[in-house]
């Protein structure tokens, strides 16, 4: 059948493949194409265990898939037959050269727009959905332009918001949906027909459009902001532990003002996940390229007080078991860098264990979905690591009990059986202030919560 529209995502990642799912299945007349360079990545998303877990995807795509959603290694191929191209590639911190270690490393999304031309035969709307440095679209649009094919390229900004562990739902009720697009004839008109795609479920109010540099610094800033806040609490438990206030107490009060609001303020090891460091790292590149240093180090304490609060985790370990790790294991609960994923990228439980390790502990990892990750991201360390699905199983025998994922299921377990399991005297150090601490106490743990007293029996 004709499809009214035919789109294509490059990078089928965890961006790519929920988003392009998600248009798909909220409209059947248009024909989604992902693809891939990755083709293991490529099958996965063609098999019955799709690469990542987000709940509500499989679901999503076993209904599309087949029917008006396709996932193929033909990039070729796709960038021929789609006038609609979302480019959803990977942007991580540069490793190399200048701005090692800060700024955004775009050679994935330069060899995309050098693709795009190579094979493009018709006039293409290209679509930034990666998230980038302000002023990329300059740099996309210089590649795509200048080379004399007579091909029309329009390229507009629409960075993505979901955050994983809810993507589906943040895809189907979006806070916002933001178009970026040059404030020429032919931009409002690209801008016209993305914006029209979202009308096709997300309430017209909700899709902003702003001018191309103001969307690109729009993400991030918002991911920013949201680490920031996490930073915020963070600092405040580490004065709290001094004080004997009780963090959970002082963000309640603080969330009650509206004017601040009560998301966002729980305390924990810190945060995780591929953006939110990369992201900041690449502001602070911004701001000093742009002479704004004062700026630049206000934004990279954000992350400072993150790889604080972590390091700061694994001092109250080791003080608090006596001063030495040797030879004691340790159970992580939680591998994962939030709950309701498998993905480890950026997760404060990678430094943990290695930390642990260092001191000659050994580990025992458990997590529901991020222990093939876990593997991997550890797979270069000498120490004595295990990794045990059943969490009774991966704590029996353990010293210490270390809380690093909020994966909903460490609240229902039964910690006497675990308590009774365990080396004495137990320790439980609770990274997510997500148990009962008095409980637990009851029981016969020494329970460490985040900006909390500790609960200790002796
Ligand atoms: N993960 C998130 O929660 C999230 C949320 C919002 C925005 N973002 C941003 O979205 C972008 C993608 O993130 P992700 O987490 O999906 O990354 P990812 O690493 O999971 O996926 C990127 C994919 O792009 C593919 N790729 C790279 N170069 C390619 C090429 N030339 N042709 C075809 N495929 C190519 C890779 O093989 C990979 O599968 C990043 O810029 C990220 O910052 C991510």
């Amino acid at each position: 059948m004709p499809y009214n529209r035919n789109i294509l995502c490059i990078g089928a990642g965890y961006v790519g493949g929920p988003t392009m799912a998600m248009i798909a299945h909220q409209c059947p007349d248009y024909r989604v194409t992902v693809v891939d360079i990755n083709p293991e990545r490529i099958a996965a998303w063609n098999s019955d265990e799709l690469p990542i877990y987000e709940p509500g995807l499989d679901e999503i795509v076993r209904a599309v898939r087949g029917k008006n959603l396709f996932f193929s290694t033909d990039v070729e191929q796709g960038i021929r037959e789609n006038d609609i191209i979302f480019v959803s590639v990977n942007t991580p911190t540069k490793t190399f050269g200048v701005g090692a270690g800060m700024a955004a490393d775009l050679q994935y999304w330069e060899k995309t727009a050098r693709q795009i031309l190579q094979y493009a035969q018709t006039p293409k709307i290209v679509i930034e959905k990666s998230t980038l440095p302000v002023k990329t679209a300059q740099a996309m649009e210089s590649i795509l332009r200048h080379t004399g094919n007579g091909i029309w390229f329009e390229v507009l900004s629409n960075p993505e918001f979901l955050a994983e562990g809810s993507a589906i739902r943040d895809l189907t009720n979006p806070d916002r949906v933001l178009i970026g697009s040059r404030e020429t004839k032919s931009g409002l008109l690209a801008r016209q027909i993305l914006v029209d795609i979202y009308a096709s479920w997300v309430p017209r109010e909700r899709i902003l459009t702003s001018n191309i540099w103001s969307s690109e610094l729009s993400k991030l800033v918002s991911n920013a902001f949201l680490a920031q806040r996490i930073s915020s609490i963070n600092a405040i438990s580490a004065l709290c532990e001094k004080t004997e206030a009780d963090v959970e107490e002082v963000a309640r009060a603080v969330g009650m003002d509206s004017r601040i609001g009560p998301k966002f303020l729980n305390a924990s090891i810190g945060f995780g996940g591929s953006c939110f460091k990369k992201d900041i790292l690449n502001l602070v590149y911004l701001c000093r390229h742009y002479g704004l240093d004062d700026v630049a180090a206000y934004w990279e304490s954000v992350v400072r007080i993150n790889e604080y609060q972590q390091e700061r985790f694994m001092g109250t370990m080791l003080t608090a078991m006596f001063n030495t790790l040797a030879g004691k294991r340790i159970c992580l609960f939680g591998f994962a860098f939030k709950a309701n994923t498998g993905d480890t990228r950026e997760s404060p439980a990678i430094f943990i264990a290695r930390r642990l390790m260092e001191e000659k502990a050994e580990v025992v990892i458990t997590d529901p979905q991020a222990l093939k990750n876990a593997r991997v991201d550890l797979n270069d360390t000498a120490g004595n690591v295990r990794y045990v699905a059943d969490p009774y199983e991966a704590a029996a025998g353990c010293h210490a009990i270390a809380v690093l994922t909020e994966w909903d299921l460490y609240r229902k377990l039964d910690y006497r059986r675990i308590y009774e399991s365990m080396e004495q005297p137990a320790f439980l150090f609770d990274g997510r202030n997500i148990l009962d601490h008095q409980g637990c106490f009851d029981l016969g743990f020494n329970v460490f919560p985040l900006g909390k007293p500790p609960l200790k029996h002796f």
